[in-house]
């Protein structure tokens, strides 16, 4: 079965009488009139069917629980969608967990990752009675122990670990192999069991925590992942008496951007990671753990797209023809940053099939905000909305205010009805922590 990561396009998306591509029921023309451009639309049905598809795909093991890597988009409305959903949150900094108990939502299905989490972003997270903190390394660990110390208050705990795993991804966003930053190494993992039954006391380790990568296609690093986490905890039962009771497994699912990008569905990786899971729980003869995942960009990436004015146009003598947006690497970093590639379609126009083929160009004061390099789209001409697909994930979380462009707006549609999620900018509020300082 397809399964929502597996789709370009949210899916609601339809074309109406007037030709005009909808989302939600809502006409994306009408809405760029309505909010104005450039704009994130979200789409509510995408969000939840991709939410269900995870609990029904991991629902024959019983001690599965989500949570939602909140990195990959991060607003009040985006919480409270996925805590109703029954999905706890991966958080990484102060201003994700604040955001997430100033939606009204309790901290206690969320864990705190992260390299260098500050004393203040910890003590935060503990005074929210966090549930669980994924220590990732022996500077934490001891800091962690001093706070909970001064706090008179104990901490269940993760232990990050880089199992070793190399995924065929783009070299920023692979995590798991051994040259990483993130986590311990397994060769590590004795000395901090150690350290933490005998000197950091207050700490609870509850199990073990890695993630391998990010857009992730083979469905066979999450098998070697399962089987390196449940081994460890053999190793640890044996040697330190203790049998850890949970392993988290990170996030990593894939979506499809393009035509060429073929991710598993989540009814494919759960079939495989339970597989996994089963068999080694039986080699290794221990029980049954908690299984969490945190996947981020497969839970928004599809239901989100951007919706951009098209301005100035530019064709080069025997050349390519640039026609620029009203936004780019400001709003969307991943085609600059990683060379990423986006599907996108004119709103306001039927397929007539009189296609050209463009260069999309960001507005941004750097050659490099190149939004989509090579793209046929339906006779683009100035004043049409552009619809990019697929940017539900990374792009509002990432985006910026370079050149002091206003981050846009974000609306939510669903059953033909929109509603702002994050409001459009205002220049009051750029310069709203500035000062003039007088020496
Ligand atoms: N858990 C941990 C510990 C992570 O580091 C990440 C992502 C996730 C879960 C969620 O992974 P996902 O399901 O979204 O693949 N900015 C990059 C992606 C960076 C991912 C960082 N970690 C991009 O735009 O491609």
């Amino acid at each position: 079965m397809k399964t929502t990561n597996q789709n370009i396009k949210p899916l609601t998306t339809k074309r109406n009488e007037k030709g005009n591509l909808t989302i939600g029921g809502c006409d994306l023309t009408e809405l760029a009139q309505k909010y104005s451009t450039p704009l994130y639309v979200m789409d509510k049905e995408t969000l939840v069917s991709i939410a269900r598809e995870y609990k029904d795909a991991f629902k024959s093991y019983p001690k599965f629980k989500p949570k939602f890597a909140s990195k990959a988009l991060m607003t009040s409305a985006i919480a409270k969608i996925m805590a109703d959903e029954g999905f706890g949150f991966d958080v990484v900094s102060g201003g994700e967990i604040y955001t997430i108990h100033n939606a009204g939502i309790s901290l206690e299905n969320s864990t705190f990752n992260g390299n260098n989490k500050s004393r203040e972003e910890l003590e935060l997270a503990i005074a929210l009675d966090i549930g669980r903190v994924s220590v990732d390394n022996f500077y934490e660990l001891e800091l962690l122990d001093s706070i909970l110390k001064e706090k008179n208050k104990t901490q269940k705990v993760m232990l990050r670990v880089t199992p070793g795993i190399e995924c065929h991804t783009h070299e920023y966003i692979q995590t798991g192999h051994l040259d990483s930053k993130f986590g311990f190494d397994l060769t590590q993992l004795d000395s901090v069991v150690e350290l933490i039954l005998n000197k950091y006391t207050n700490v609870e380790i509850m199990g073990l925590h890695a993630h391998v990568g990010s857009q992730i296609f083979e469905t066979k690093v999450w098998v070697d992942e399962v089987e390196v986490l449940v081994k460890e905890i053999k190793r640890i039962k044996d040697k330190f008496g203790i049998e850890l009771q949970e392993i988290n497994i990170g996030g990593g699912l894939g979506i499809t951007y393009t035509e060429c990008d073929t991710p598993p569905s989540t009814y494919e990786i759960a079939e495989k990671i339970l597989k996994s899971l089963n068999e080694s729980i039986k080699k290794y003869n221990i029980k049954e753990p908690v299984l969490y995942i945190e996947p981020g960009r497969s839970m928004v990436g599809t239901a989100g797209v951007s919706l951009y004015t098209l301005g100035s146009s530019k064709q080069v003598p025997n050349g390519r023809k640039y026609i620029a947006v009203n936004g780019g690497m400001a709003d969307n970093v991943r085609p600059s940053m990683y060379g990423a590639l986006y599907t996108a379609e004119i709103a306001n126009k039927k397929d007539t099939n009189i296609k050209e083929k463009v260069t999309i160009a960001g507005k941004f004061c750097e050659s490099g905000d190149i939004l989509i390099k090579e793209i046929e789209l339906e006779k683009p001409e100035k004043g049409d909305i552009l619809c990019v697909y697929n940017t539900g994930a990374y792009g509002y979380s990432m985006a910026s205010n370079y050149n002091l462009m206003l981050k846009p707006a974000m609306v939510l549609v669903n059953n033909s009805q929109s509603a702002i999620i994050v409001n459009r900018q205002t220049y009051e509020q750029l310069v709203q922590n500035d000062k003039i300082a007088d020496i």
